[in-house]
C-alpha cells in the first residue's frame, strides 16, 4: 500500500498516515511488535513521545526493520515530543539528545512541544513561556537533531503567537481531531499559517478503550456511517480516517492489532463524496477524548 505524503512548510515530506504509540496499558514488547508490523505493512511514519515511556521499544522496532533491510532510516518519518517538565530553553536540546539515545537514532524528523503548559516534576506550574521553549526547539534544528519542529495541543492564540515570534516557523500543530471533534476553526487557522494540523485520537469515540462513551458512540452505531462503509467495502474506522485525510489532515491511529494496523493504512484507494464528508462532519459533538484535565490549573492550559 503506497501512502500519500504531504509537504511541510520547510519542504520535508510527511506520510499522511502514521502509527500512534500511546497506550494507557501495554504488555512488554507490544509497542515493538506494533512498530515492526506497521513498517512491514508499509507505514513510514511513527509517532511517539518521551511521556509514553516507550522510546526504547519503538526505537528497537525501527532498528530491527532497518537491520533486516526492510526500510532505510531516510525513508522513515519519526515524531517525538518534549514533555512539560523540560520547557526551559537550555533543557530542550539535552532532552532531545536523551530521547535520541533511547531510540538509537541520530536525528528525529519532527520534534513537538507536547503541551503548552510547563510543569516541574513535582506538579508545580513553572509557567515557562512556550516562546522560550521554542528557542530551544530552534537550536535542535540548527544542530541537525530535528529536521522539523512543531507544537501539540496549542490553541489558536498560542499557535498564532509562536508563529509570529518564531525564526523557524512551526511546521505542525498536532491536536485531537476526529468526527466528533471536527475543530474547523483551529484547522483553518493552522492552514492559513502554513502549519500542518495533524490529527491525534483520529478514531475518537470509536475506541473500545473508552467504554465510558459507549452510550453516545455515534461513530460505532450510526446507520448512515454504516451505509457509507458498506458502499465502499470499508470499515467505519476507515471512513473516519478517510474523512480526515480528505480534509488534508494526516492521521496517527494507534493499534496493537495487526489487522487494524493494516486496515488503518488502506484509506487511499477510495474517495468520499462531498455529501458523505458532510454526514461525517455532522457527528461533531465538540467532545474531547483528551481534555488534559490534569493541566487545567496551569497558566498555559489551552482549552
Ligand atoms: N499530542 C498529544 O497530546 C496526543 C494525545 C493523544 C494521542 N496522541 C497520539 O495519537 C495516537 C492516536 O491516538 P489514540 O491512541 O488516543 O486514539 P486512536 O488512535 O483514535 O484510537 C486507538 C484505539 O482505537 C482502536 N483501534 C485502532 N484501529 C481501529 C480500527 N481500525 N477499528 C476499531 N478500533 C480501532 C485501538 O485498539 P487496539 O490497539 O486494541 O487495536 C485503540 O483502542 C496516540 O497513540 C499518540 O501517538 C497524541
Amino acid at each position: 500500500m503506497k501512502v500519500k505524503n504531504v509537504t511541510l512548510n520547510n519542504g520535508q515530506e510527511m506520510p499522511m498516515v502514521g502509527l500512534g504509540t500511546y497506550a494507557r496499558k501495554s504488555q512488554p514488547g507490544q509497542f515493538r511488535q506494533a512498530v515492526e508490523w506497521a513498517i512491514e505493512l508499509g507505514y513510514r511514519h511513527i509517532d511517539t513521545a518521551a511521556a509514553y515511556k516507550n522510546e526504547e521499544e519503538v526505537g528497537e522496532g525501527i532498528a530491527n526493520k532497518i537491520n533486516e533491510g526492510v526500510v532505510k532510516r531516510e525513508d522513515l518519518f519519526i515524531t517525538n515530543k518534549l514533555w512539560n517538565d523540560c520547557h526551559a530553553q537550555d533543557v530542550v536540546v539535552k532532552t532531545l539528545k536523551e530521547s535520541l539515545r533511547k531510540m538509537k537514532l541520530d536525528y528525529i524528523d519532527l520534534y513537538l512541544v507536547h503541551w503548552p503548559v510547563s510543569v516541574n516534576a513535582n506538579g508545580v506550574d513553572t509557567a515557562i513561556s512556550y516562546l522560550e521553549t521554542w528557542k530551544g526547539m530552534e537550536e535542535a534544528v540548527k544542530l541537525g537533531l530535528a529536521k522539523s519542529i512543531g507544537v501539540s495541543n496549542f490553541n489558536e492564540k498560542q499557535i498564532q503567537e509562536v508563529h509570529n515570534k518564531a525564526v523557524i516557523k512551526p511546521a505542525v500543530n498536532q491536536f485531537e481531531i476526529n468526527p466528533t471533534l471536527t475543530q474547523h476553526q483551529l484547522v483553518n487557522l493552522c492552514k492559513q499559517l502554513s502549519v500542518l494540523p495533524v490529527a491525534y485520537t483520529p478514531l475518537g469515540l470509536i475506541s473500545e478503550a473508552r467504554p465510558e462513551f459507549a452510550g453516545i458512540d455515534v461513530i460505532k452505531t450510526d446507520p448512515k456511517l454504516g451505509g457509507i462503509a458498506t458502499k465502499y467495502g470499508k470499515t467505519r474506522a476507515q471512513i473516519a480516517l478517510r474523512y480526515l485525510i480528505q480534509r488534508g489532515i494526516p492521521v496517527i491511529p494507534k493499534s496493537f492489532t495487526k489487522s487494524r494496523i493494516e486496515e488503518n493504512l488502506n484509506v487511499f484507494e477510495f474517495h468520499l463524496t462531498d455529501e458523505e464528508i458532510d454526514i461525517v462532519d455532522n457527528y461533531n459533538l465538540n467532545h474531547r477524548c483528551v481534555p488534559g484535565k490534569g493541566f487545567e490549573k496551569y497558566e498555559y492550559y489551552p482549552y
